[in-house]
């Protein structure tokens, strides 16, 4: 451990040793009658970061030791809170972080896929994900599933369409930072373009955390198990008009990029009443004192009645505020940065961790959490959610509008404190300055 965190951790023991009641508590509070301690006021700053070229301890002021066996360096310096959580974690929270780096992936002719769902991280019941990349004019091939499908592009341009029950067709494109939905059992096509980034990659969330990429149902899986003069008859064909049909599914395979022009793709015209994409790159983002935000739920794209999301950028040194989300599961994928969070989980459970870029956290509903940038860049991050409706409560907001007399009654601050509190959500706060 480096020589200034003995220091800190020294005067940490010391301010502790001396307490006294916050000077708010002595100066206007009324005197509420604690009916227990006052909590630590321990500083709790992630001790490492996965930068610093450090072999890391378990130790946290007075608590831990060193440790004698092996050590996965590596992965300690990336989960610092893990592996010397703050003091003010507690109980066992289900494991929420699982970084699509240790999922399986399945590599195909011209791209790959790898997943995270229930099987991989227990506690994500109601939404699964999939990182998916195609090479230039590579197919996802034609197919459909029984869940929902949220998509967002991480980089490239990527050509889809979708049937619809009643007959209905669309055709459609989408850049870096735009979303499309697939309703459940939509059968659908997903082609990158012909672009210089080299095709495409992107975040696929289904609404169900029981979802897995590799039941879906697959064009050609399907007519490979289905008698040969039964497909002739069905299409009303010859049936050596079916002598080339393949004998397993494609699932991801190289092909010529689509036309450049998508009318030009289109066998008629586009006829769905709602569009099945949503240009969400183009949305401006709402500006907060440490960041930046945008959400697209059913209100602007009212097709994705199942899942909706929120785009957050967080400057250095600032947080995504304390809240939570009244009945929905958080699933967050982030997209670069680095990022801290603690989920309260009620009952004095909590647990602090440390999230990279490609890492995803799930978050059960009306758990209480912050996300804090804890990198030297931008942290940029989505929260996804299974609704049509984006919805969070805000610590700030509820203090700040509820009876000032019941919130000192709680927490011992005095008046001016409370009066200062934003009235209006945050969402995204910056330093203290
Ligand atoms: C992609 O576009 C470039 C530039 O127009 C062209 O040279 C190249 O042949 C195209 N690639 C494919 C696979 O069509
Ligand atoms: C189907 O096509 C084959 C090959 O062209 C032909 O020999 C056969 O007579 C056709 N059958 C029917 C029923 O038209
Ligand atoms: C976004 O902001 C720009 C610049 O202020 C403005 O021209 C544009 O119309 C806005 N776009 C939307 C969709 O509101
Ligand atoms: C931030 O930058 C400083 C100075 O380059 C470096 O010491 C530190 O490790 C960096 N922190 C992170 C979280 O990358």
């Amino acid at each position: 451990m480096h020589s200034w965190r003995r220091i800190l951790s020294l005067l940490a023991l010391l301010s502790s040793a001396v307490a006294v009641p916050a000077p708010s508590a002595v100066t206007s509070a009324p005197a509420a009658s604690p009916t227990v301690p006052y909590a630590s006021d321990d500083p709790n700053l992630p001790l490492w970061n996965e930068n610093e070229n450090i072999v890391p301890e378990p130790i946290r002021n007075t608590l831990g030791a060193s440790i004698l066996g092996p050590q996965n360096i590596p992965i300690e310096l990336q989960n610092p809170d893990l592996f010397a959580p703050p003091s003010t974690d507690s109980g066992s929270v289900p494991n929420y972080k699982w970084p699509f780096s240790l999922s399986h992936n399945r590599l195909q002719t011209g791209g790959w896929a790898r997943q995270q769902n229930v099987n991989a991280m227990s506690i994500a019941t109601a939404l699964a994900g999939v990182n998916m990349r195609l090479e230039v004019g590579a197919i996802r091939e034609m197919h459909w599933h029984n869940d929902g499908e949220w998509a967002y592009i991480i980089q490239g341009d990527l050509r889809i369409s979708t049937v619809t029950p009643d007959g209905q067709v669309y055709v459609g494109d989408v850049s870096q930072g735009d979303i499309w939905y697939f309703p459940a059992g939509y059968p659908h096509s997903i082609q990158a373009k012909n672009t210089t980034a080299g095709g495409a990659e992107f975040l696929l969330v289904f609404d169900s955390g029981t979802f897995s990429e590799d039941s879906t149902f697959l064009l050609t899986d399907w007519l490979a198990h289905v008698p040969k003069e039964v497909i002739a008859k069905n299409f009303q064909v010859n049936i050596s008009a079916f002598d080339h049909i393949p004998s397993r599914e494609l699932y991801i395979f190289p092909s010529a990029p689509p036309p450049v022009n998508v009318e030009s793709d289109m066998v008629v015209p586009n006829d769905t009443p709602m569009p099945f994409t949503f240009a969400m790159s183009q949305v401006n983002a709402t500006q907060a004192s440490g960041g930046s935000y945008k959400v697209v739920d059913a209100r602007t794209f009212p097709v994705s009645t199942t899942v909706c999301s929120a785009e957050v950028s967080v400057e250095v040194g600032g947080m995504r505020e304390l809240h939570w989300h009244p009945t929905e599961p958080e699933w967050t994928y982030f997209i670069s940065g680095e990022a801290r969070i603690t989920v309260y989980a009620s009952s004095a459970q909590a647990t602090t961790m440390n999230f990279q870029a490609g890492d995803i956290a799930y978050i059960p509903p009306s758990f209480g959490h912050y996300v804090e940038n804890t990198g030297n860049s931008t942290l940029l991050f989505l929260e996804i959610f299974r609704s049509g409706l984006f919805q969070d409560i805000s610590l700030t907001q509820w203090l700040a509008l509820t009876p000032p007399e019941l919130v000192k009654a709680h927490l011992g601050l005095d008046d001016a404190t409370i009066a200062s509190f934003s009235r209006v959500k945050q969402e995204v706060v910056g330093p203290i300055h």
